[in-house]
């Protein structure tokens, strides 16, 4: 093995999402208090502000950040920003006269919360599921308070849990219609991983307060960094091969951990990721994997190869700057009921 060569920035991201799992029977009442807000306002903050793994809470947001705060169904209380609820307002009573309901299950989070997140998750599951299903304390755009996480209604009882929810694709689909005529728009878009840097999430959507430009967004059927010009990088091809011991859905999570991943990176133009083949999937690979990481036990390896061009600036890493790198090895292991950890590249 030589290295992770990428080590210093090397943080396994959160591909999936981190939900609260209420799970008492909804009320039909929502109690809204407005926050207070006691720190000098100045010109208010930047509805079109880009919070993702590569972009921090700008500074001052809390001073210049109004919320309200109400009660869902299930009685937790949820924060959210002013304008951002009013317009949740609109885009739930719109939903209901179709009969989808809908509830907030988490809006604004400090990053004491999102650290909160993170170590229950870390005490939970351990701190490799943790690390790939909360995002970084100050790099979630919770924190603005204009990301709303919502959950379901269905014939009156509250679906919360992310893999219950993610089969409701026809009421998702209806909610997603309907969102950039509120100003809102889906953050975390299918097969865009290597740009959001997250997984699909339908419950994630964010407020532009502006629908003229949420529907452009929602038209073009692209990311937000992509509508900011903060994405430079093209499609991605994608080639899972044949294999006889996965099944493509399963390379298919494989290769989602490794383009969130590459969205850590920022401006490294992932062009195309290869499953290596089953010839990799030997003895000696998953003990190298089990190696590395012992306390993972690890069942199952798999190899992928990577095209990139890299940004002119790489950081702390040991990669070349601007330059292309062809086949470039990826290592990830897994247990049979467990996600697939990226566990070593470059070698
Ligand atoms: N799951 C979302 C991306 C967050 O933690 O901010
Ligand atoms: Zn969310």
């Amino acid at each position: 093995m030589l290295c992770l060569c990428l080590t210093v920035t090397l943080v396994l991201s959160a591909c999936k999402n981190n939900k609260p799992s209420p799970t008492s029977e909804p009320n039909s009442t929502e109690a809204v208090t407005e926050a207070s807000t006691e720190a000098a306002k100045t010109d208010g903050i930047d509805y079109m502000a880009l919070v993702n793994k590569t972009h921090p809470l700008p500074e001052n947001w809390e001073n210049q950040l109004e919320t309200v705060h109400m009660t869902n169904s299930v009685g937790d209380d949820v924060e959210v920003e002013k304008k951002a609820y009013d317009a949740y307002l609109k885009l739930k009573a719109d939903l209901e006269k179709e009969g989808v309901f809908v509830d907030l299950d988490s809006a604004r989070r400090s990053v004491a919360d999102q650290q909160r997140i993170m170590d229950e998750f870390t005490k939970e599951y351990g701190a490799d599921y943790a690390a790939k299903t909360v995002a970084k304390p100050g790099y979630s755009e919770h924190h603005t308070g204009l990301a709303l996480d919502l959950y379901l209604i269905v014939d009156g009882k509250d679906i919360v849990e992310n893999e219950n929810m993610i089969k409701y694709t026809d009421i998702w689909a209806k909610i997603h219609q309907k969102l950039a005529d509120y100003g809102f728009i889906l953050r975390y878009l299918d097969g865009e991983e290597h740009i959001t840097g997250y997984g699909y999430e339908p419950w994630h959507i964010r407020y532009l307060d502006n629908s003229d430009v949420a529907k452009e967004i929602t038209a073009k059927g692209i990311t937000f960094e992509e509508y900011l010009g903060a994405y430079s990088g093209g499609d991605v091809k994608i080639d899972y091969g044949s294999s006889e011991i996965y099944k493509e859905d399963e390379l298919k999570n494989a290769v989602i951990q490794i383009k969130c991943q590459f969205a850590f990176w920022g401006n490294i133009d992932l062009k195309s990721i290869r499953y290596a083949g089953d010839e990799a999937v030997t003895k000696e690979n998953l003990a190298r994997m089990n190696e590395i990481n012992p306390d993972a036990k690890y069942t199952q390896v798999a190899e992928f190869l990577m095209d990139f061009h890299t940004p002119t600036d790489v950081g702390e890493t040991t990669l070349k700057a601007n330059s292309d790198y062809t086949d470039y090895p990826w290592w990830l292991a897994r247990t049979a009921d467990g996600g697939w950890d990226i566990v070593s590249f470059g070698d």
